[in-house]
């Protein structure tokens, strides 16, 4: 028998501190007595405790939008470092993106990255499937078999590319709908955004920059929410960046059509005002918008009409980074900011609670992902996956003091609120006081 005892956290931030015991995984007490109870049972065995000393108890979070890079670029992060960044968040399961080397769009990678995943034992690393082979946008990958692989995969997409074929993007949404799965649509009309390499705008404009205009997205948003509605299926829109995407998915919603969409925490945080020294580190597709996109963002949030936050952590290595600004490749690193990041930009500002974090950062992508043991209420009999947070520390972010093995984050130097006490998944501790505890569960691979 395994036990564990969170002694004084406020579930969801609300109410007086209570002790919650976790015996072999499940939640088994809440409140003032279960650790009066854990007490009585020691003799069964060691208790381990965490004290939360007020802190905040949320259901671990869920990250549906993670590039962790295994197989094929293990130079700038691994399943194993991408998933102790993750645990250090306070994320108890990632979803992996299918843009690897090998592309993701056989069962044999997808199997491949969930083993690896359970090996490892610090998150639960669900594998996202390629739509198309290769990530080419010519012809449907084996949907079915990846996700009747032991990996289960639920979500596909070509990430990083558009399934810009409307014909083909049809064709995958009547495939998933059998498969109870979603399409997670990186939003993106490649004739758009041919050598695009910023927001298109002012800022661009004085920079000399090629402008990535809002269409290129919202064209793509449109479409697919009328080939979802059309086809009965889920979509689901990755990373969206712009007012003009908000406004649709208002719409599509109002039609009772089944889309939904991420927000990417730098999205909330950062506007491309940033580009102004044309410092690589801020370029990212869909590129940092303008300021009132920022704000229609977080009200999107704050509303429901963005479902989740979804890092897009991207890690990359220094000599594909670290070069002049259209030439570096985009994408930067989320995992470990990511709910400091949510508190400055809706805790703060008031626009979120802290139940409408466990919302957006862990039970809308739980129920996105098609994940029925993340993002549960935090109630006796739920699976033990949480996190304990203190929202009253602060940090600054420094690259290499993270635990991936690439450092470009956008957010170095800055001091950040609020930081992971303890992350639990399935009643082991995963991460504490800011380090890893190695969990390697074999029984379960
Ligand atoms: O900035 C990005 N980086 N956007 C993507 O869609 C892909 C990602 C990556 O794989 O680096
Ligand atoms: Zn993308």
């Amino acid at each position: 028998m395994s036990e564990l005892v969170i002694r004084r956290v406020r579930p969801y931030g609300e109410g007086e501190p209570v002790d919650v015991r976790i015996v072999d995984g499940t939640i088994v007490a809440i409140g003032a007595d279960a650790a009066a109870e854990a007490a009585g049972s020691d003799a069964a065995g060691s208790v381990e405790e965490i004290d939360g000393a007020g802190g905040i108890l949320l259901p671990g979070l869920v990250d549906l939008h993670t590039h962790l890079r295994e197989p094929g670029r293990e130079d700038t992060e691994t399943i194993e470092t991408g998933s102790a960044a993750a645990a250090l968040g306070g994320f108890t399961a990632v979803f992996a993106m299918a843009n690897t080397n090998p592309v993701a769009d056989s069962h044999v990678v997808t199997d491949h990255v969930w083993k690896r995943g359970r090996e490892i034992g610090l998150v639960d690393v669900h594998p996202v499937g390629a739509v198309t082979v290769g990530l080419e946008g010519k012809k449907l990958a084996e949907l079915g078999v990846m996700a009747a692989g032991v990996g289960r995969v639920r979500v596909f997409s070509d990430d990083g590319k558009c399934v810009h074929d409307p014909l083909l993007m049809r064709r995958a949404l009547e495939y998933s709908v059998h498969l109870d799965a979603v399409i997670a649509q990186h939003a993106e009309e490649p004739r758009l955004t041919e050598q695009a390499v910023a927001h298109e705008g002012p800022t661009a404009s004085k920079l000399g920059l090629a402008g990535w205009p809002r269409a290129a997205e919202e064209s793509i948003v449109a479409r697919d929410a009328i080939l979802a509605r059309d086809a009965g299926a889920r979509v689901h829109v990755c990373h969206a960046s712009t007012a003009g995407t908000v406004e649709i998915l208002r719409w599509a919603k109002g039609q009772g059509i089944a889309i939904t969409a991420e927000v990417t925490p730098h999205h909330l945080f950062l506007d491309d005002s940033r580009l102004v020294d044309y410092d690589p580190v801020f370029r990212v597709n869909p590129p940092l918008r303008e300021n009132t996109d920022v704000a229609a963002l977080r009200q999107a949030l704050a509303d429901g009409i963005i479902d989740a936050v979804a890092t897009d952590h991207a890690p990359h290595a220094e000599q594909d980074k670290c070069v002049e600004f259209g030439l570096a490749r985009p994408g930067m690193l989320g995992l470990q900011t990511a709910l400091s990041i949510v508190v400055a930009t809706m805790v703060q500002p008031g626009l979120l609670d802290w139940r409408g974090v466990a919302r957006v950062m862990s039970e809308a992508p739980a129920r996105i992902g098609g994940l029925d043991d993340q993002g549960r209420p935090i109630e006796v009999g739920a699976p033990a996956n949480l996190v304990v947070v203190d929202p009253d520390a602060e940090w600054t972010v420094h690259g290499p003091d993270l635990a991936s093995l690439s450092v470009n984050t956008p957010y170095e130097g800055i001091t950040l609120p609020a930081t992971v006490t303890a992350t639990i998944l399935r009643g082991t501790v995963t991460a504490r006081d800011g380090a890893t505890v190695s969990a390697p569960d074999e029984s379960v691979v």
